[in-house]
């Protein structure tokens, strides 16, 4: 295994490039912690769901501002990145699709991301991490060692995401798949706090037509020229 030092790998990028497939094939890779943030951003989507703070496509922002500021919420990962509130599994609830349609608007709001901010700074400090999300290497971590971008065509990546919902029982029309990732690419690069966008030092990874072996070379070749190692 190539050792690389103790620092922080910020993966960025659109819906459904397969940051995530990226980010743990890093981790395993060269033993760093995955971090998945988008999980928090959804799993705070699904309490608004289940305690009905979102009515007819309106957020209750007092409300949330509330539960959050007075309960928290316990965002943990377990078994290779599960994501769990204190002790529920709620990995499948949070990938449906209800969940997605939701998750941008509630991915805008300030307080929000003051909140989910806290938790990745908190897991950032003990370096050897990575973390896949929109604004990683932009605003959570402007300064993290190893910034990656990455893209994908639109279709590329909702067929990508259809054959992931559907292996998972969930029958959703393309069309539909496809008109939900260019509303969430538009919602997370045009809204005010922190939007989605490519760091000035980051390298670009477009992975239209690239395996996950291609994607990890590629990777490996930046990271042993960026850090001088030759093995
Ligand atoms: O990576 P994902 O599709 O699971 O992310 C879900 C949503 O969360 C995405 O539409 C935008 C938001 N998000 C964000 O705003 N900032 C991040 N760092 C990660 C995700």
């Amino acid at each position: 295994m190539t050792k690389i030092p103790d620092i922080i790998i910020a993966i960025d990028g659109y819906s459904a490039t397969g940051k995530s497939t990226l980010a743990k094939s890093i981790a395993r890779q060269f033993g760093f912690t995955y971090l998945d943030s988008g999980a928090m951003y959804r799993a705070i989507t699904l309490l608004c769901l289940e305690r009905d703070l979102i009515k007819e496509g309106v957020i209750d922002e007092a409300a949330l501002r509330h539960i959050l500021a007075t309960e928290g919420l316990d965002i943990n990962f377990r078994e290779e990145s599960r994501t769990y509130v204190a002790d529920r599994c709620i990995e499948r609830e949070i990938r449906s699709m209800e969940v997605s349609s939701f998750v941008s608007p509630v991915a805008a709001l300030a307080f929000v991301r003051a909140f989910v901010d806290d938790k990745l700074h908190d897991a950032g400090r003990r370096g050897r991490v990575v973390m896949d999300g929109r604004d990683i290497g932009t605003a959570v971590f402007p300064d993290a060692q190893l910034k990656i971008f990455v893209t994908a065509s639109p279709q590329v990546r909702a067929q990508r995401r259809f054959d992931e919902l559907k292996a998972k029982g969930q029958e959703i029309p393309m069309e539909e798949v496809l008109a939900n990732l260019k509303e969430r690419d538009y919602i997370d690069s045009h809204r005010e706090t922190n939007p989605l966008r490519q760091a000035v030092d980051a390298f670009v990874l477009d992975n239209s037509s690239l395996t996950m072996e291609e994607e990890l070379v590629w990777v490996q070749g930046l990271i042993q020229g960026r850090f001088q190692i030759y093995q």
